[in-house]
C-alpha cells in the first residue's frame, strides 16, 4: 500500500510518500525556520502563507523522488491538529482536493499520533503495549498505546481507547522550556538544537535547578524550572560570579533531561510496560537520548527512538499512521475540520 503524507501543523511543509507503512520512498521537509528566526518564534501568519508557497511544489517533489504515479498511490493521510489552525488549513485543502480529483481514500491524522508513528518507520517487531513519551514544541505526554487501529467490529466496548494519556505538561512542555530558555540566553531560535549544541560545552552541575516535584502524579511541570534559570541569568538569587551561558544550558538541560527520565521509567514501572518510545522535535536530544538509552540498560526495558531526522515533524510519521488507519479500513471523507487543541486518546489519572 502506497500512501502520500501531508504535513503543515506548524513551520515545517512536508510531504511524503511511504510503502507499506514501513518504507520512506520520499519525506521532502521545507524548514521554514530561517524566516521565523528574524522574529525569535513562528509568527502564525507568516507560517501559513508559507504554508501555501511550498505546499504544491513539496507535492511534487515528494512524487517525483519516490519514483510513483499517481495511479498507484492507495490513500492520503494529512494532519488536522492539534497545531496552528492557518498552518493545518492549507494541508488539509491541499489533501482533500487531491483526494477528490484522485479518487482516493483519505485520512485525518492527529499529528501527536503521527510522532508515535515515527517509531513504527524505524523499528521492527514491536510489542503492546508501548508507553510514549511525546516531547515536542507544545506537548510533554505520556501516552499509553494498547494497538494498532482496529475494524470496528473488534474493538471490545469496554476498551474502547487504543491511547490512554497517563501523564501530561501542566504548563510549559519541554519543547517549549527549551525554546523560552534560549531566547532568554540570547541563543535564537529555535532553542532546543541550540542549547543541546551549546551545552556540551558546559558543566551540567555548575547549578543545580529544581524541577517541580508532582509526587504520585505523571505529570510534568517546567515553568518552575524556567523561570529558576531566568532568575540565574540575571544574577537574582546568586550573589556569586555568574555562570557562563554554556553552563547555564548545560544545567537546564540536566534537570529537564531528569524529570523526563524519571517521570518515563516510573510510569514504565507502573503500568508494567516493557517497551519504550521517545518521540518528538525535543527526542532529537543528544543528552536526552543518551540518558533514556542508559536507563532502559539498567531496567531491562526495550527502548524505541525514531532517528533524528524523524524526531521532528515530517509527513513520513503521518503517512504511516495514515497506513495503519486506511488499513483497518478507516476514511475521513472530505468534510473533516482542523483542532488548535487536541489530545490523543482517552486521559486517565
Ligand atoms: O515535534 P516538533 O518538531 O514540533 C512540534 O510538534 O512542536 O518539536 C519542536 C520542538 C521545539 O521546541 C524545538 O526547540 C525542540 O522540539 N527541539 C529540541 C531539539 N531539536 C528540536 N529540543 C532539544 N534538543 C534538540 N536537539
Ligand atoms: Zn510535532
Amino acid at each position: 500500500m502506497l500512501i502520500l503524507g501531508i504535513e503543515t501543523s506548524c513551520d515545517e511543509t512536508s510531504v511524503a510518500v511511504v510503502q507499506d507503512g514501513r518504507r520512506v520512498l520520499s519525506n521532502v521537509i521545507c524548514s521554514q525556520i530561517d524566516i521565523h528566526a528574524k522574529f525569535g518564534g513562528i509568527v502564525p501568519e507568516v507560517a501559513s502563507r508559507k504554508h501555501l508557497e511550498l505546499i504544491g511544489p513539496a507535492v511534487e517533489e515528494a512524487m517525483r523522488e519516490s519514483g510513483i504515479q499517481w495511479q498507484s498511490v492507495d490513500g492520503i493521510a494529512v494532519t488536522h491538529g492539534p497545531g496552528l489552525v492557518g498552518s493545518l488549513l492549507i494541508g488539509v485543502a491541499t489533501a482533500k482536493a487531491l483526494a477528490y480529483v484522485h479518487k482516493l481514500p483519505l485520512i485525518a491524522i492527529n499529528h501527536l499520533e503521527g510522532h508515535i508513528y515515527a517509531n513504527f518507520l524505524a523499528h521492527e517487531d514491536i510489542q503492546f503495549p508501548v508507553l510514549n513519551l511525546i516531547v515536542s514544541g507544545g506537548h510533554s505526554d505520556l501516552v499509553l498505546m494498547r494497538g494498532h487501529p482496529q475494524r470496528m467490529m473488534d474493538i471490545p466496548a469496554d476498551r474502547p481507547h487504543r491511547h490512554i494519556r497517563v501523564g501530561r505538561a501542566r504548563d510549559d512542555a519541554a519543547g517549549e522550556a527549551f525554546d523560552k530558555v534560549a531566547r532568554a540566553l540570547g541563543l535564537g531560535f529555535p532553542g532546543g538544537p541550540a542549547i543541546d549544541r551549546l551545552a556540551r560545552e558546559g558543566n551540567a552541575y555548575a547549578a543545580d535547578f529544581p524541577t517541580a516535584d508532582l509526587g504520585d502524579s505523571l505529570d510534568f511541570s517546567f515553568s518552575g524550572l524556567k523561570t529558576a534559570v531566568f532568575r540565574r541569568a540575571e544574577g537574582i538569587d546568586s550573589p556569586e560570579k555568574p555562570l557562563s551561558t554554556a553552563d547555564l544550558a548545560a544545567s537546564f538541560q540536566r534537570a529537564v533531561v531528569h524529570a523526563l527520565v524519571e517521570k518515563t521509567f516510573f510510569a514504565a514501572e507502573r503500568y508494567r510496560v516493557t517497551t519504550v518510545g521517545m518521540v518528538g522535535g525535543v527526542s532529537a536530544n543528544l543528552s536526552l537520548r543518551k540518558a533514556m538509552e542508559r536507563r532502559a540498560q539498567e531496567t531491562g526495558v526495550r527502548l524505541l527512538i525514531p532517528p533524528v531526522e524523524l524526531c521532528t515533524d515530517n509527513a513520513a510519521m503521518i503517512a504511516c499512521a495514515g497506513h495503519h488507519h486506511l488499513a483497518a479500513g478507516e476514511e475521513s471523507g472530505l468534510e473533516f475540520d482542523t483542532h488548535a487543541r487536541w489530545p490523543l486518546g482517552e486521559t486517565i489519572a
